[in-house]
Order: C-alpha cells, then structure tokens, then sequence
C-alpha cells in the first residue's frame, strides 16, 4: 500500500460490516487513523481490532451519539480529516407510497438524511480550522432511479445528495470537499434481501452491465480512497456511480416487487 492517507483521521459509520467495512478497512491500510462508528458493538469491535482502529458504538439516528463520535475522534487524534456517512439499517417494509406511515419516513429521514446532517454540522468547524477535509456520504441508485417499495429510503438518499451539493457548494472556498457515492455491492443486507425474493438475485446480476455487483473492499472501497484523499481536491458536489455501470440505463433490481402492506 502506498500511504495514501498517512497522518489523516477518517470517521466511517456503519463500518462494521459491507461497504463500511471495506472503507475502513482500505483507509487503515493506507494509514490512516480511522474510528469505526457502528451500532453493532460485536462486529464494529471486529473490525477496530483488525484494523488497529478505535471502536465507537454510534447509533446515527441519535444526535448525541453523533456530535460525541465526531468529538471522540478530535479528542482521540486532534482532528478529523474525513467523514464517510454510510450507515444504514432497515427503517420499513417494502410497501407501496400509499402504504407507507409517517413513523416509516421520519425513521427514514433520521437515518439517512439527520444521521448524516448531524455528523456533518459537527465536523466541519474541525476541517475548516485545518483548511482541509473531505466528506463522502453514501446515496443510492434507489432514490436516484424511484425504485419501487421502498420511499423512505428512496427520498432520504435523494436528500442527502442534495445535503451533498450544497455544502460541497458552500464550502468550496474551504478546503473541503463533499461527494458522494452510489455503490453496488453484494452485501450482507442485499443478500439478505436477495433470500426474501431470490428473483432479484437473478434480476441484479443480470441486469449489470458487468454481470456482477460489486466487491466492497475491491470495488467501491478504492473509490472512497480516491474522495477521501489529496487526489480529490478539485472535485465536490458530485455523485459517482460505482456500480459496474448499472445505472446507465437502470439496472431493474426489483422488477415487480410484491407490496406489504402492513407496518
Ligand atoms: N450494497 C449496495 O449495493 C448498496 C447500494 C446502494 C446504496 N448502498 C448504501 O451503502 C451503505 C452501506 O450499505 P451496505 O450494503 O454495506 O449495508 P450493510 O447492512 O452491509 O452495512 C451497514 C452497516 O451499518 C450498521 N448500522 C445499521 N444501522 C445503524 C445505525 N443506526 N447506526 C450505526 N450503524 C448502523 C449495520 O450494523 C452495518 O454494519 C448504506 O448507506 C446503503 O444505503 C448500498
């Protein structure tokens, strides 16, 4: 590895598992300090003693819990230099819009959109008095494509990538740049998904124009690599696609996904 982040301290939430971990796992082995929030105190634990990192167990939805990880890393190592807003865990049931609760989509704003806010707000004032920062938040080609089911999830990632454009748009002057990912990873929670309807196991790998999802260490991590380092210094505000190019034309992950009503 090259030290493509020696002497930098990153904060990747939900990192103890899928695209998280894969983060967190590529940014230590580049050398930087990274503090792993996660909700799962087992599996965050995991991954921090693998990577040499600090465990911090973070519930995103919980301002407190937020602004106090944000403070452990400054506390910890004096700075942070990078935020990755990727946690998510599941917030509803696949129902159609007229079937979806309030509690659903605040749970899913809270999650997705607050979360992410939150972390943000409390991090910045550190990287502005350093002139240097980077911001990657993890959006979804869901919300980007209204995929069918799932509306809490959809609006609060197409949220967060406006939350995206404009800090990267207000802070451009700064030194700190905001970008975000949509990423297509076999995951845990996607195989998870997969095994409630194996239809779309078919649907997803077919359907990908390189006829896989992606790999989170060897695939997406390496993008995040690239946000979170000098390389990225003129780029801000953008959404990448990292996902084998799938969105080109839509990959249809869920054809006809059956409704559920209840919840
Ligand atoms: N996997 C994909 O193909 C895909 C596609 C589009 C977007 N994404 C986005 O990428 C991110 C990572 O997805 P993944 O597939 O790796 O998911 P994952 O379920 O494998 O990992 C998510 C991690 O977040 C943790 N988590 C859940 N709720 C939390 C909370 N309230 N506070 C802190 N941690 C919490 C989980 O315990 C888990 O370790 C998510 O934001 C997801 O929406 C993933």
């Amino acid at each position: 590895m090259s030290g493509r982040l020696e002497g930098r301290v990153a904060v990747v939430t939900g990192a103890g598992d899928g695209i998280g971990a894969g983060v967190a796992r590529l940014f230590a082995a580049e050398g930087a300090r990274v503090l792993v929030a996660e909700i799962d105190e087992e599996k965050g634990r995991a991954v921090a003693e693998e990577i040499g990192g600090l465990f911090v167990r973070v519930d995103v939805t919980d301002r407190e819990q937020v602004e106090g990880m944000v403070a452990t890393a400054v506390d910890t190592w004096g700075r942070i230099d990078v935020l990755v807003n990727n946690a998510w865990g599941s917030v509803g049931h696949l129902g159609r819009v007229e079937h979806k609760s309030d509690e659903t989509l605040e749970r899913g704003f809270t999650m997705g959109y607050f979360g992410p806010f939150w972390a943000m707000r409390a991090a910045f004032p550190h990287m502005l008095a350093a002139g240097w920062g980077r911001v990657i938040n993890m959006v979804s080609l869901n919300g980007v494509n209204a995929h069918i089911g799932s509306l809490e999830y959809n609006s609060a990632k197409e949220a967060l990538r406006t939350l995206t454009r404009t800090a990267a748009r207000e802070w451009a002057p700064t030194g700190v740049v905001v970008n975000a990912i949509a990423p297509g990873a076999k995951t845990a929670a996607l195989n998870r998904r997969i095994a409630q309807n194996p239809d779309i196991a078919a649907a997803v790998d077919s359907a990908n124009p390189m006829g896989r999802l992606g790999d989170p260490l060897t695939d997406i991590a390496p993008v995040a690599l690239f946000l979170a380092s000098e390389d990225s210094r003129y780029v801000t505000g953008n959404t990448i696609f990292a996902d084998g190019g799938g969105h080109i034309n839509g990959v249809a992950w869920a054809p006809e996904l059956p409704d559920e009503p209840a919840g």
